[in-house]
């Protein structure tokens, strides 16, 4: 991280549905206003590392005009509490499981994502890896809402 390029990170449990959609709703609108930050996205799981996002995931992503598929599910690591400025809970217990692990020499600033919309505060983006296409559909509108948000703020600090 350095002053002048902030670095964030979006956490969901397994990395393939829910964060990496964050994270390409958050590079689409940085790139739209030419914000210089450094984005990743993990999971508080290990279920999935080293594979792509769920293919589901990748068709929202590629609706909106960007190619997901390369990106590979990790977990989320110590090093990340130093690594990232801001590291956003998809859900609160994602939130819950970050705090747990969160290291005493922790910089990162860790919230809700969903806190940056201020009608939607405590809201959690739901788990869609159950649900149906709509469900992807659903978590697209929540991120990028979030994303349009956030990259504003961080454009004006
Ligand atoms: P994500 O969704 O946390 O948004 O990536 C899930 C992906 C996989 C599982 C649960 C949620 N799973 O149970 O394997």
């Amino acid at each position: 991280m350095s002053a002048n390029r902030p670095a964030v990170l979006f956490v969901c449990l397994g990395n393939i549905c829910r964060s990496p959609l964050a994270e390409a709703a958050f590079r689409l609108e940085a790139e739209r206003v030419g914000l210089d930050v450094e984005i990743d996205s993990a999971g508080t799981a290990n279920w999935h590392v080293g594979k792509a996002p769920d293919p589901r995931s990748i068709a929202v992503a590629r609706e909106a005009g960007i190619d997901i598929a390369h990106f590979t599910a990790r977990q989320v690591v110590q090093d990340d509490f130093r690594r990232f400025d801001h590291i956003f809970a998809l859900d609160r217990k994602n939130l819950a499981d970050l705090m747990a692990m969160m290291p005493p020499d922790s910089t990162a600033q860790v919230s809700l994502l969903l806190e940056t919309i201020p009608d939607r505060k405590s809201d959690d983006v739901d788990d869609p890896y159950y649900g149906s296409a709509d469900a992807f559909a659903f978590t697209w509108t929540h991120v990028s809402q979030a994303a349009r948000l956030l990259v504003e703020r961080l454009a004006r600090s």
